[in-house]
């Protein structure tokens, strides 16, 4: 193993022994080199005749650049928008996403926690997070209605066991008996158990009530205490996009992050749904878990694995879309924007629940737990599902997912909130038509 590893995987074992124990055995080989990055940082303070060091080009205006790239950035420089960005991050992004999180979420106080490591959006976080701490053959824990594309990077790119939990019971909250009779099933075999937590959930659009949170934060804690290690990832892609009440509003990461030495929580979020700039590939991954003494070098320590991580497999994320949510954060009107589109979110959610509220659907479907993201979901009671959806794209033009044999995502998120109405009632359309058939 490399010598910097190795040091690396010591100040995690001063820290937490658990720690490294629960590291892949790809994530206890990961580093980050200091080769080329710290002899180019030697340079850059020392080397005022000629710098040879970096792999970029440069000339007498300084990085080389195409005038036709730069036109369209307006006052961007190009020093600030097409030289590599750090493995790490921009520090800058790094501490001010840091500080949104805390402001996001009061209960993290002055508590420590890594400071976030930039990834290529949310979906580079899970797949990161994945190498460092998922190794073939574990078993990951998550609801039998999830995400998709979590199936090819934790099944197919991991090999690892995905083992399915119901998500919802008939109360309209979630199912958590099944949730922690999986937990435990997995953490007795296996003296270890992962758990993958996303809530803003996508498909449902559900967020746990505080006493649901409080309870599943109790069952990890509870597995931890009875001698199993336990990871969870928390997906919160959709953070924020809360419309009800009882949908709680701070991360499941706040309970999780100084529960106990042997539960780690690893937060995965981004600027691409919370900031409404899916394109630009900005998520991030941030550690939180009880340390023995100071938590800093430990932190460092993750982050330079994550870093490692990403320098061997995209290097770096996009320096310029970085740059532009920095701006974006760093301007006086960012939190009055937002509120303007998670307003608009909100009306088309509490307009889906008063269109559904109608008994004239009761027949044709139930209706998931929603109060939150940018997704709902129907029941179907007499129809399959895709056959449904291929029958409303073709009849009508309306375009909506099918999951398994009777499941139908809306995305709320993308229809106007005067068109709902009209939406759903296509849809019951759609299903009377295939009764008929
Ligand atoms: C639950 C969940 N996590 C992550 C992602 C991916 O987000 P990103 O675009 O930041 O990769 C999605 C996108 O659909 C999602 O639904």
């Amino acid at each position: 193993m490399n010598p910097i590893a190795v040091q690396l995987n010591e100040t995690i074992a001063q820290g937490n022994p658990d720690l490294l124990e629960m590291l892949s055995p790809l994530g206890r080989a990961l580093f980050f080199p200091k080769g080329i990055l710290s002899q180019g940082a030697e340079a850059k303070e020392k080397a005022h005749r000629f710098n040879a060091t970096i792999g970029i080009a440069t000339d007498s205006r300084g990085t080389m650049h195409l005038d036709s790239i730069m036109a369209p950035l307006g006052d961007m420089k190009p020093e600030e928008t097409l030289n590599y960005a750090p493995s790490f991050g921009l520090p800058a992004l790094r501490e001010l996403w840091q500080d949104a999180l805390r402001g996001k979420n009061p209960g993290l106080q002055d508590k420590p926690i890594s400071l976030p490591v930039v990834t290529a959006g949310v979906t580079h976080g899970l797949s990161t997070f994945a190498d460092l701490w998922v190794a073939p053959q574990d078993g990951i824990v998550l609801p039998e209605m999830m995400w998709g594309n979590y199936g090819l990077i934790f099944a197919v790119r991991k090999g690892a066991r995905i083992l399915g939990h119901n998500l919802f019971n008939n109360s309209g909250g979630l199912d958590l008996d099944s949730f922690a009779r999986t937990v435990r099933v997995e953490a007795e075999a296996r003296g270890k158990a992962i758990v993958l937590l996303n809530f803003p959930q996508n498909p449902s659009g559900y967020t746990p009530t505080e006493a649901e949170y409080d309870r599943m934060a109790d069952i990890l804690a509870e597995t931890a205490a009875n001698g199993a290690r336990v990871i969870a990832a928390v997906d919160d892609a959709y953070f924020g996009l809360f419309y009800t009440p009882e949908a709680a509003r701070e991360s499941l990461f706040v309970r999780l992050a100084h529960r106990h030495p042997r539960l780690l929580a690893v937060k995965l979020d981004g600027a691409t749904k919370e900031n409404f700039v899916w394109g630009l590939r900005v998520g991030f991954i941030t550690y939180g878990c009880p340390v023995t003494g100071d938590s800093r070098p430990v932190y460092e320590a993750l982050e330079k694995k994550t870093a490692g991580c990403i320098r061997g497999t995209i290097s770096n994320a996009s320096h310029l879309s970085q740059r532009l949510v920095l701006q974006s954060m760093r301007n006086p009107d960012y939190p009055k924007e937002k509120q303007e589109k998670f307003e608009i979110l909100k009306r088309r959610a509490l307009r889906v629940k008063q269109v559904l509220a109608d008994p004239k659907y009761a027949e044709a479907w139930d209706v998931y737990p929603f109060n939150s993201g940018y997704f709902m979901c129907l029941r179907l009671k007499s129809v399959d599902a895709e056959v449904l959806r291929v029958h409303l794209l073709d009849r009508y033009g309306v375009g909506l997912i099918s999951l398994g044999q009777a499941n139908l995502r809306v995305a709320f998120s993308c229809i106007e909130e005067n068109d709902i109405q009209a939406l759903f009632d296509i849809i019951l359309q759609g299903v009377k038509d295939l009764a008929k058939s």
